[in-house]
């Protein structure tokens, strides 16, 4: 059994690997793409609830950022301050790549979400949550709590993620069940494809936590967020669950929140 910091130090090391292979597989089309002034990547989900939220002069903060693709999406939306937050040094080197080639003014600051203490309290209208986030991270309540911390009074947190429904299907084919919707120990994963680039693989073993509907909305509400939207999709955003959408019967495989600090 590791401890916090085992599993997200054995992470970092994992999505280091990760970053390079990206590096080398996509980053140069990026590097083009992210110049133009309307490069965007959300979907239409995002489009509209962002729409609601009015993203103009609004304070962002990305927790988990990757290389800061989506947060210069927020930025070039009409976004104030933005900041950036990642555990992995190659992705942080890489969003700072990005954001030059945009010429756009974001914060990119490498820490384990775990370290962070108070320096972000209470200082933006909005944290922005997307695909592939939760799931990296062992402890949800301490996780939900600071999401919570750096919100203003009002300030509002957009999360659009994997539906944890998807735990328990095979992700090669099909919607046979292999897992346990419940499960509260660590997936381990080590020589697995990467999400980005099927063909290639990521030696670096990692861990994978389950949280449920359950856990999220009730660390959301313990932690003083109000729950004012929330909606499910049968549409996958992640990469890992397009044959799912093809299945007769299609499991819900991604979920939109808005909750409001108290
Ligand atoms: C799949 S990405 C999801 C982010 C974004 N939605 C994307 O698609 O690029 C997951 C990110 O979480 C970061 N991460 C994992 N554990 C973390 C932690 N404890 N603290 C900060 N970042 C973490 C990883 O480095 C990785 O960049």
């Amino acid at each position: 059994m590791k401890n916090r910091e085992d599993y997200t130090e054995t992470n970092r090391v994992m999505w280091n690997e990760t970053a390079a292979i990206h590096q080398s597989n996509y980053v140069n089309d990026l590097l083009k793409r992210i110049k133009a002034p309307d490069y965007c990547t959300f979907d239409a989900v995002e489009q509209r609830l962002f729409a609601q939220i009015d993203l103009s002069g609004k304070a962002v903060v990305q927790p988990s950022c990757n290389n800061a693709r989506e947060l210069i999406s927020v930025k070039k939306a009409g976004a104030g301050r933005c900041l950036g937050l990642d555990i992995s040094d190659a992705f942080i080197a890489q969003g700072k790549q990005l954001v030059h080639a945009a010429d756009v003014d974001i914060e990119l600051v490498r820490t384990n979400l775990y370290d962070i203490k108070d320096e972000y309290n209470g200082q933006f209208d909005v944290v922005y949550v997307t695909v592939g986030a939760l799931g990296w991270l062992p402890d949800l309540s301490d996780y939900i709590g600071l999401l919570s911390r750096m919100l203003k009074p009002d300030g509002q947190l957009f999360m659009y993620e994997m539906h944890p429904v998807m735990i328990m299907f095979e992700t090669e084919s099909g919607s046979t069940v292999v897992n346990d919707y419940f499960q509260r120990t660590a997936y381990r994963e080590e020589d697995d494809a990467d999400y980005m680039d099927p063909d290639a693989k990521i030696e670096s073993p990692s861990y994978w936590f389950q949280h449920t509907l359950g856990d999220i909305l009730g660390q959301c509400i313990d932690h003083g967020l109000n729950i004012n939207h929330f909606e499910e999709y049968r549409h996958d955003i992640s990469n890992v669950g397009a044959h799912l959408e093809q299945s007769e019967h299609c499991p819900p495989l991604c979920f939109s929140l808005i909750a409001k600090k108290a």
